[in-house]
Parts: C-alpha cells; sequence; structure tokens
C-alpha cells in the first residue's frame, strides 16, 4: 500500500490518502510541540518510536475486546490505519494526580486516586482544548449520548488493560489522552495514538518520568526515556 495525497498534517503526524478510500497512511514525524504549539522541538527518533509502541498496543487493546484503527504497520514511522471521522474530544483518564490535575485542583502531583478520573477536553487548538462535560458535549453536538457512553466504556477498559501491562514492567501509568474515530457506519474505534506524547509513565520504584514530560518541562534525557519505554515493552526497534 502507497501513500498518495497528503490530506492533514498535525503536530506529531501526517496523514495520506491510499488507493482504498476506507484506508489512510499515518506517518509519524519527530516534531514535538507543548502547551498548544507555543514549544516546538525536535525528539530524534520519536516518530519511529511512537508509531512502533503505539501499534503494539493497539494490537493489545484490540485483543482484549476494544475496537481499534489500526491495520497494518508498513515500516518504522508509517501505518495503515482505517479511515474515521475523529470524534472532536480528548478523553483523558488519570490514576495518579499530575499536569493539569494538579495545577487547577491546587494539589501535588503523585497522590493515587482510589479509582480513575475520566474528563473531555474540546479538541479544538484556536480555543486550547477547553475543558468540558458530557453535557457540553452534547450541547454542542460533538458526540450523541451512546457515543459518548461507548466512548467512556472503552476508555475506561484501555485504562485497566494498560495499568495492568505497565505495571507488569515496572512503569505506573498516571495518566493518559485518547481520541476516538467514527467508521463509515458509525462504529466508534480508538484512533490517533497511545505513547510518552500521549501518556505519562512513571517508573514504579524510582518515578522517574519516562515521556513527554522531559520535553514539556526542560529535564533533559527525552530521547532515553522513550527508548527506555520501548526496551521494557521488548520492541525490537
Ligand atoms: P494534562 O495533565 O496536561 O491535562 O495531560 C493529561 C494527559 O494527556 C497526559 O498524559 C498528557 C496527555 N496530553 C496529550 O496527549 N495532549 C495534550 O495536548 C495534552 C495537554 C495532554
Amino acid at each position: 500500500m502507497e501513500k498518495r495525497d497528503m490530506i492533514y498534517e498535525g503536530k506529531a503526524k501526517k496523514v495520506y490518502t491510499t488507493d482504498d478510500e476506507n484506508l489512510v497512511i499515518v506517518s509519524y514525524k519527530d516534531d514535538a510541540t507543548a502547551f498548544n504549539g507555543l514549544k516546538k522541538g525536535t525528539i530524534a527518533g520519536k516518530g519511529a518510536i511512537n508509531n512502533q509502541m503505539s501499534n503494539f498496543l493497539m494490537q493489545m487493546l484490540e485483543k482484549n475486546g476494544v475496537p481499534t484503527h489500526f491495520v497494518e504497520q508498513l515500516n518504522e514511522r508509517d501505518t495503515v490505519v482505517k479511515r474515521v471521522r475523529i470524534v472532536p474530544l480528548e478523553v483523558i483518564i488519570r490514576n495518579i494526580s499530575a499536569g493539569s490535575f494538579s495545577k487547577r485542583y491546587g494539589v501535588e502531583e503523585g497522590i493515587v486516586f482510589d479509582q480513575p478520573t475520566i474528563e473531555f477536553s474540546y479538541k479544538n487548538d484556536e480555543l486550547g482544548d477547553p475543558l468540558i462535560n458530557d453535557y457540553h458535549a452534547l450541547a454542542l453536538k460533538l458526540a450523541t449520548k451512546e457515543e459518548i457512553e461507548t466512548i467512556k466504556k472503552y476508555a475506561f477498559r484501555v485504562d485497566e488493560l494498560l495499568k495492568a501491562y505497565f505495571k507488569g514492567l515496572n512503569i505506573d501509568l498516571v495518566d493518559f489522552k485518547l481520541e476516538f474515530g467514527r467508521l463509515p457506519d458509525g462504529t466508534i474505534v480508538l484512533a490517533d495514538e497511545i505513547s510518552p506524547d500521549t501518556c505519562r509513565f512513571w517508573d514504579s520504584q524510582t518515578h522517574e518520568k519516562l515521556d513527554k514530560d522531559r520535553f514539556r518541562r526542560d529535564l533533559g534525557g527525552v530521547e532515553e526515556a522513550y527508548q527506555e519505554v520501548m526496551r521494557r515493552l521488548g520492541i525490537e526497534k
């Protein structure tokens, strides 16, 4: 399968049409941004790592009953996925306080919750992805009630599966962001990516950050952190 026309370029990925109208090719870049594009940089090898890691995790989720957009990895950076219409919601699950949760509610990072939280942001760069609730999403017609219920069910299932999987690698899954898409028949599937760009991973013992916070917060060792998660997952590079 080959790339035809580029139809979308985001901060971390490009999307191309193929000769099959129901399939697109996603190509992962090394570019990194933070704070809604204000901070820009590159993370050497990130595209190849995020592509392979996301595919590995999506296949694991798929086997465990979470439908995803994944079809086939073409090479280090490129993957064939089902063409979807993205639901314009960023779905964030948290197991441990960190990031904007700590900032918004004035609590330290690292508080382990009794149960995971879920929140939605309206995916809109001009507005800076504002936090919204289910009722706002319905009012804005971003998704139907049924779709929101399905998305919540899948998001918590993804949390259970990923949390247990990463625990076995001595990694605490602190929080993560998911995006979902609609297939032509309306079926909701997990889309976008699951990677150190979209998850917070802390080493279970040392609490060392193994994710994009190293870039966001200028902590150094960014490439090494991404590689370390790959190594623990046992993915050959
Ligand atoms: P937050 O604490 O900044 O709200 O981030 C929560 C999680 O969502 C964290 O794992 C990083 C991820 N995330 C994204 O994937 N994209 C984004 O644009 C933001 C702000 C966060």
